[in-house]
């Protein structure tokens, strides 16, 4: 390598929000670039996933994952290439998927990287559809929602980047699938570009309403990303003995009071099983999870979009709006210039 990386950005954790994050909860810090150690790897980061659950870090208590402590460098996948290594496993010019964090270089050992290679699919996808995202949605849906050829499945935040796997996934399988996201726009992409049967828009007043009418025959599995408002309009439409995969919370993240479910009763009526799932609890299922995405995608089952910002510095906005619902698929942010991990055939 002719020149060395000396100064690296990484933006770090400054303030604890109350409600909806603000810019000022975020900190750009330029730090000397750490120096690998035997056995260690150097990535430059190309591309880098924000996601839901960092929000669930920020608060005061522990979630299922650990609060962050101020000052803390931001967690995140990324994709990114090898620039210096002294493992015999990586060659400079690797690329490679992990958790390496909202920064331009990390330092990784090669136990917390993936090796990833261009061909089968741009190599963002593996920090979406074919990587984690995807994987949760599988995880979820194939194991906890266990659906069966002609079921209904509903799937909320269907435009975002778990939900829009989940019904695609539930489409291969027979199920009619009804997708929720906020807003007609949305809702149209959900049918057109991730062929769901019918999708409604809860920011309707029609909403309640539209969604009974959507579902005459109610849900068998309801894949629930959201919580809130929404999984409450939900639960008298579930069926007997319905499946529940609670995959997040989405809508609850930002709130400063939760909403309290007012039609639990009906989890009892119907025999419901809510299962709240984390996909690090399941690492037993990902590489059949990875095989079957993988071969959803060869065969043209599986479409994905991303949403990309551009520029670590506006990771943070990435994020405070992706939140807000201003995505459409994953949303990533891309650290420098594109290169080789190619502008994915679907990006908007
Ligand atoms: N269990 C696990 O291991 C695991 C792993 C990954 C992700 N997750 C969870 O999966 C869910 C989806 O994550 P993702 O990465 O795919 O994010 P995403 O769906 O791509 O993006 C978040 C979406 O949430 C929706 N949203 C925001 N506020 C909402 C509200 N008040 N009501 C309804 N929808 C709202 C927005 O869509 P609209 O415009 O439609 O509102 C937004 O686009 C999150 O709850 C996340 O925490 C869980």
């Amino acid at each position: 390598m002719a020149n060395p990386p000396i100064e690296n950005r990484r933006i770090v954790y400054a303030k604890r929000p109350e409600g909806k994050p603000t810019a000022d909860c975020f900190r750009l810090e330029t730090v000397p670039v750490d120096v690998p150690g035997i056995g260690q790897v150097l990535v430059r980061n190309d591309v880098l996933s924000v996601d839901p659950y960092i929000r669930m870090r920020m608060e005061a208590v522990d979630s299922y994952a650990p609060v962050m402590t101020i000052g803390e460098l931001l967690v995140g996948r990324t994709v990114g290439q090898v620039v210096e290594s002294h493992d015999a496993a990586f060659e400079v010019g690797d690329w490679v998927v992990g958790r390496l964090g909202w920064q331009d270089y990390s330092v990784a050992s090669p136990k917390d990287l993936q090796k990833v290679t261009q061909g089968t699919a741009p190599l963002t996808a593996y920090l979406g559809s074919l990587g984690s995202t995807g994987i949760t949605a599988w995880v979820g849906l194939m194991e906890f929602g266990r659906p069966k050829p002609g079921e209904t499945v509903l799937v909320s935040a269907a435009s975002g980047a778990v939900g829009s796997v989940v019904g695609q996934l539930a489409r291969r399988l027979g199920c009619h699938v009804v997708g929720i996201a906020g807003g007609a726009h949305k809702c149209e992409v959900v049918k057109s570009d991730f062929h769901f049967d019918d999708c409604l828009d809860y920011k309707s007043a029609t909403f309640d309403d539209d969604l009974r009418r959507a579902l005459p025959r109610g849900a068998d599995v309801y894949f629930d990303n959201v919580g809130g408002r929404i999984t409450d309009t939900v639960l008298p439409l579930l069926n007997l003995f319905a499946r529940v995969p609670l995959c997040g919370l989405v809508s609850q993240y930002n709130s400063v009071e939760p909403y309290r479910i007012r039609n639990y009763r009906e989890v009892f009526n119907k025999r419901v099983t809510i299962r709240g799932f984390v996909l690090s609890d399941h690492r037993d299922l990902w590489p059949a999870a990875t095989q079957d995405l993988m071969k959803a995608y060869a065969d043209g089952q599986l479409h994905y979009r991303e949403s990309i910002a551009e520029g670590l510095e506006n990771a943070p906005a990435a994020f405070i709006d992706m939140l807000d619902g201003a995505n459409i698929g994953k949303q990533l942010v891309r650290l420098r210039p594109a290169a080789a991990t190619t502008t994915p055939r679907d990006a908007s």
